[in-house]
């Protein structure tokens, strides 16, 4: 318990309101206006995403999980005992359970984490069901190397590293910045660990499609919260009723999904006191999607330092599994 304190306190509670406004005022700036999208993930917003993991058109967790529960025992038998798991962007913890449950005495789980909810929940699950792993949650941002630099990982060589990135979150980062996270990850890992993460593979338009837009509507309300988060944590006037709609294209070029919300209407938006305009039609780029085949997902993983040495993936090839090493 004293650890989750301790973290807490130390890394402070709110979000950094003028790093929030100063990254949706250079987003909504640019020509093509974008958002970042790792404020998606606010209490509201990680809620909605859990809904979206069980959604019959979101194939992409529940095909995750069947890999990984029958990859289990060959990623324990590789892995050996005592392992430290790092998983960045942890979320609700749910996919790790199931790691931990295959692995061998897992040591040490450290999560990194947004979400101030979303840390403190799955670490109090997780010492229930785990009593005998310790639990270092550590609030912060993967994408930032200071936060990575403060994560507790022990010089001792004999720690042996499983860093997990499930969840295809590796797609929604471009080729080049895929090629930066994944040489993070490596960085985590260490020289003698390895990199258990997940990919989504390239197949039915309609089925990718789908899987971002949903008959329930699930993840249009998903996109729409980060206007709902604007309006309330930034002062702004997003028209929320009907000012804009949630859309999922498939660039082929790119092989993305790619999300946008679109503006109804020409309209005038107030940030803080600014003023924003949108013409009917206009989009908010908010988040990408990148679908691999295993052949580009070896070359960027290679471009990082990182060889693969096992990978799994679903009768239908759906989704892909890859444990990586360091220098191969
Ligand atoms: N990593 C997930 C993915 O790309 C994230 C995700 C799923 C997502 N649905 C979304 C992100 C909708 C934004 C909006 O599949």
């Amino acid at each position: 318990m004293n650890n989750l304190a301790e973290c807490f306190e130390e890394t402070g509670k709110a979000l950094d309101y003028p790093q929030f406004l100063a990254d949706v005022l250079e987003g909504l700036s640019k020509e093509q206006k974008t958002l970042p999208c790792k404020y998606f993930y606010d209490e509201a917003g990680s809620n909605i995403f859990e809904q979206i993991c069980e959604l019959e058109e979101y194939y992409i967790t529940r095909t995750e999980l069947e890999i990984l529960r029958s990859a289990g025992t060959e990623i324990a038998d590789e892995m050996g005992e005592g392992v430290t798991i790092i998983e960045p962007g942890s979320g609700a913890g749910i996919k790790v359970q199931i790691l931990l449950d295959a692995l061998l005495h897992p040591r040490k789980f450290i999560p990194l984490e947004i979400s101030l909810d979303a840390l403190e929940a799955s670490a109090q699950e997780l010492k229930q069901k785990f009593p005998r792993l310790e639990i270092i949650p550590h609030r912060g941002d993967f994408t930032d190397h200071k936060d990575l630099g403060n994560l507790p990982l022990s010089s001792d060589q004999s720690e042996r590293r499983l860093v997990f990135f499930p969840g295809s979150t590796i797609g929604n980062f471009s080729r080049a910045e895929a090629a930066e996270v994944l040489s993070n990850l490596r960085f985590l890992a260490g020289e003698n660990g390895s990199v258990l993460l997940g990919a989504d593979l390239i197949k039915d338009r309609q089925r990718l499609i789908s899987a971002y837009d949903d008959s329930k509507g699930v993840t249009a309300d998903f996109n729409k919260n980060l206007l709902v988060r604007i309006n309330r944590e930034l002062s702004a006037d997003f028209d929320l009723d009907e000012g804009f709609e949630h859309q999922a294209i498939f660039n082929e070029e790119l092989s993305r999904i790619e999300m946008h919300l679109v503006s109804t209407k020409d309209q005038v938006v107030r940030i803080d006191g600014q003023e924003i305009t949108f013409a009917r039609d206009e989009t908010i780029h908010t988040e990408n999607s990148h679908k691999y085949s295993a052949e580009l997902f070896a070359e960027i993983a290679r471009e990082a330092g990182l060889g693969i040495t096992h990978q799994w993936t679903d009768a239908q090839q759906d989704f892909g599994l890859f444990l990586l090493k360091s220098g191969l």
